[in-house]
C-alpha cells in the first residue's frame, strides 16, 4: 500500500476546505487500485471536511496535537477533541513547528506520549536543516530526532507508525532531495526506528516530504520501501494532488 498524505499548513478556510475535499473524493470515486488518501485541512475546518468526506475513501488528519487532555493550555488542541473530530491521523513534529514556532524535541516527544495513549495514529516529520546536510551530519541529526522522540515510548504494536522524512531545505523549495538522497535517509531512518521501538516490520510506515508534485511523485512513490509521500503546496491544487495520486495508482499497479 502506499500513502499520500495532503498537509494544507494554514491555507483555506471552511467553504473553500469542503470544496477541495470533494474535489479529492471525485478524483477517487471508482477508481481501483488507489493509495490511502488522507488529507490535513486547518482545524477549523476540521468538522466540515470530515461531514464531507463520510463514506468516502479519504481519511482526516489533523496538522498537530495537544500534549494535555483539557485545561489551561491556549491554543492547544487536545489529542481527544481531534478524536472527537474523527481525525484519524496527526501530524506531529512539523518542521514547520519546530523552526517557526520553536518547538523542541522535548515538545515533540510530549506530543507523540499523548497520542500514543489513543487510537490516533501519528505521523511523526523529521528532517535536516541545510547546515546539517552540509556539514555531512544528516543522519546524527535525524537519529537524535528519532531517539528524543521514540526511545521507550510505549507504543501500540498493532498501532502503525508513520515517521515523514522531510528534509528541512527541500520543503517548499524549487528541488526535491534527490532520489539517492531520499533513498538512503529513508532506509536509515527504517533502521533506527526498528532498534528503538522494536515495532514489526510492517508497522512502521516511512513517507517522503519536500516539494514532492505530480512531476516527481513517481519517481519517489516507485521505490519499493517507500510507504508513501507527504504533500504541501502541490496537495492544494486539485489537479496536482489528482497527479500525485494516480502515479501511486500506477506504482501500486506496476508493484503487484
Ligand atoms: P511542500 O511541503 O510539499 O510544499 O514542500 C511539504 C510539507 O511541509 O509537509
Amino acid at each position: 500500500m502506499k500513502y499520500i498524505i495532503g498537509n494544507w499548513k494554514m491555507n483555506l478556510g471552511i467553504r473553500e476546505s469542503v470544496a477541495l475535499a470533494r474535489g479529492v473524493i471525485r478524483i477517487t470515486r471508482g477508481k481501483e487500485g488507489l493509495p490511502e488518501i488522507i488529507i490535513c485541512p486547518a482545524f477549523t475546518a476540521l468538522s466540515e471536511v470530515k461531514k464531507t468526506l463520510a463514506h468516502s475513501r479519504v481519511s482526516l488528519g489533523a496538522q498537530n496535537c495537544g500534549v494535555e487532555k483539557s485545561g489551561a493550555f491556549t491554543g492547544e488542541i487536545s489529542a481527544g477533541m481531534l478524536l472527537d473530530a474523527e481525525c484519524k491521523y496527526a501530524l506531529v513534529g512539523h518542521s514547520e513547528r519546530r523552526h517557526i514556532f520553536g518547538e523542541s524535541n522535548e515538545i515533540v516527544r510530549k506530543r507523540l506520549e499523548a497520542m500514543s495513549k489513543t487510537k490516533l495514529i501519528p505521523v511523526l516529520c523529521v528532517g535536516e536543516p541545510k547546515s546539517e546536510r552540509d556539514a555531512g551530519n544528516e543522519e546524527n541529526y535525524v537519529t537524535d530526532q528519532l531517539k528524543s522522540a521514540l526511545d521507550g515510548l510505549s507504543l501500540n504494536k498493532k498501532k502503525p507508525l508513520f515517521i515523514a522524512y522531510e528534509p528541512v531545505w527541500a520543503i517548499g523549495a524549487k528541488e526535491p532531495a534527490s532520489i539517492a538522497e531520499m533513498i538512503n535517509l529513508q532506509a536509515f531512518i527504517r533502521l533506527v526506528a526498528k532498534k528503538i521501538t522494536d515495532l514489526p516490520d510492517t508497522s512502521i510506515k516511512i513517507l517522503y516530504g519536500g516539494s514532492v508534485d505530480s512531476e516527481n511523485a513517481y519517481s519517489f512513490l516507485r521505490e519499493g520501501e517507500v510507504d508513501g509521500v507527504l504533500v504541501g503546496g502541490a496537495s492544494l491544487s486539485i489537479n496536482k494532488f489528482e497527479g500525485i495520486i494516480k502515479a501511486a495508482s500506477d506504482v501500486i499497479v506496476a508493484q503487484q
